[in-house]
């Protein structure tokens, strides 16, 4: 993704399309600001009775010679309602129909992106930009003709201003970068379980680390064994692709302060184990890995914009499969940290991965830990698909990020963590067991992998499951992955002022 600046207006700018947002409510030709193009776009506006609809999206050819071949209007839904997610999916949809019609570049007026700059600019900017990324992507690799679905890259112009200011430049730098590392780990988080076995996404993981110049450690099997990683063995021990760990670091800018751990589940293929899940609906288990995926992003795009405090992206890898081996209901496993595991149910496999990692992140003495996981169904009963569940040990933290995540579109909404809850995952033959007995199921996924974070540390665990992927193709996104909570730690870690 291009992205320039130019001084000429917005019918001169040279963009194939001119794109501009407009709010549903006291809509018009000319609250949609189109200068000397109204004449095209007006008669067309009022014909066709267009409003700006959320998710609407309207391709008017203009006929110029000179100018942009097609007026993009954006519907950003009525004005009271709107936050900065909806203008990335108004700019995702804009740029999947213009897409359509081989419109690749799009210039945008720059000294208002949005109606009355309901948002300042470089905000809003950054909402389009990942908006236009997200749009423009899709994963075809495993199409036989690809004549379908051309993967092109689509270039943004800001139209009528010479240079942009230090916050706007930041801004589409920050962009830029963002939708590369996206689109890269969005290909990895797209794959089939055949395609991403553990070993297949380590080697992925080791190629982006060096590109994106990060350092890359690997704990496979053995080294698992020998650090007693003995919850996370047992998920794996079904599957005859072994498990492992992966850390990558970012030194910061500073290096003195303690990082901030980065943890994602990373299951590639979650069948339940003997706990077999039903079959249908099985195959999106391919998405069980999204919480290792945004992790992932995150830590890359930190080390790419570099930012101040030093952060480490945790990998926990596994398979949870059935085979001859697979750990059998009422095992138990004593884990890393010394606890005993009761595991009742080889299908709540996330938690027994993560209590391990959450232990190996603990060691390094981090300011704070975040761990991502498609941990449980029940938050998908709680939130639906809007917003990812949010719990954790330190109220601040948990502030912080729901703000983060508000600030960009991507929403976590809390859920007590009370020790009320305690009670439900104490074992009858070990310390815990893996499951409550079967209410609050997202609230006792986070009172499992509490036990296994020290009191001391800053910690706040993301439930996932709910906005990790979507299952068909909408306006706004492709189908598939979506990297849900990347882009909320993004922010997080690049507003927020060094402790
Ligand atoms: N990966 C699943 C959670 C999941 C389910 C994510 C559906 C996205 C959509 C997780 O490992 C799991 O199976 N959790 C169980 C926990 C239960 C056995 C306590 C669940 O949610 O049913
Ligand atoms: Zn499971
Ligand atoms: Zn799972």
């Amino acid at each position: 993704m291009k992205i320039t600046c130019t001084h000429h207006a917005m019918h001169q700018a040279g963009g194939a399309a001119s794109l501009l947002f407009v709010f549903e409510d006291a809509f018009s030709s000319r609250a949609a600001r189109l200068g000397p193009l109204e004449k095209t776009a007006g008669p067309w506006i009022k014909k066709t009775g267009w409003t700006g609809k959320l998710h609407r999206v309207a391709l008017i050819p203009t006929a110029s010679e000179t100018g942009p071949a097609f007026i993009l209007l954006a519907g950003l839904g009525k004005k009271k309602d709107f936050h900065p997610g909806r203008l990335e999916q108004a700019a995702a949809a804009a740029t999947r129909t213009a897409g359509h019609s081989k419109v690749h570049s799009l210039a945008l007026p720059a000294l208002e992106l949005v109606p009355d700059n309901a948002l300042p600019p470089p905000e809003a900017l950054r909402a389009i930009l990942r908006g236009v990324a997200a749009g423009a992507y899709s994963f075809s690799q495993f199409k036989t003709s690809k004549s379908k679905t051309p993967a092109q890259e689509t270039d943004v112009i800001l139209a009528g201003l010479r240079r942009p200011g230090a916050e706007l430049q930041k801004a589409m730098d920050e962009g830029r970068i963002v939708a590369e590392i996206f689109a890269e780990v969005r290909d990895i988080a797209n794959l089939p379980a055949n395609e991403a076995t553990p070993s297949i996404i380590t080697q992925k993981v080791r190629v982006l680390a060096r590109r994106h110049g990060l350092s890359f450690r690997l704990l496979d099997q053995a080294a698992l064994r020998h650090e007693k990683c003995n919850a996370l063995l047992a998920v794996a021990q079904g599957s005859r692709n072994p498990p492992c760990v992966i850390e990558l670091t970012y030194k910061g800018r500073t290096r003195q302060q303690a990082p901030i751990v980065l943890l994602g589940k990373t299951i590639t293929f979650d069948s339940g184990g003997i706990s077999l899940k039903p079959g249908k609906g099985m195959e999106w288990m391919k998405f069980d890995k999204c919480g290792g995926m945004a992790a992932l992003a995150a830590t890359l795009a930190a080390a790419r914009l570099k930012l101040d405090r030093p952060v480490i992206g945790m990998l926990a890898i596994a398979e949870n499969m059935p085979g001859g081996n697979a750990t059998r209901p009422g095992d138990i496993v004593r884990a890393r940290s010394g606890k005993t595991i009761e595991i009742l149910n080889t299908d709540a496999e996330g938690r027994l991965i993560l209590a391990d990692a959450l232990s190996l992140a603990a060691e390094h003495k981090p300011s704070a830990i975040i761990d991502l996981a498609t941990l449980t169904g029940a938050v998908v009963v709680a939130l639906g698909h809007a917003a990812s569940g949010l719990m954790g040990n330190n109220q601040n933290l948990l502030d912080e990020l729901q703000h983060a995540g508000k600030a960009c579109g991507d929403p976590l909404w809390p859920l007590p963590l009370w020790p009320d809850y305690r009670d439900d995952i104490r074992g009858q033959f070990a310390d815990i067991k893996n499951i409550g007995e079967g209410s609050a199921g997202t609230i006792i996924g986070g009172i499992f992998l509490r036990e296994f974070v020290p009191d001391s540390i800053p910690w706040a665990h993301l439930d996932i499951a709910g906005t990790a992927w979507l299952e068909s193709t909408k306006p706004y996104g492709a189908v598939g992955a979506t990297l849900a909570g990347a882009k909320l730690l993004i922010e997080w870690m690049a507003r927020k002022p060094g402790r």
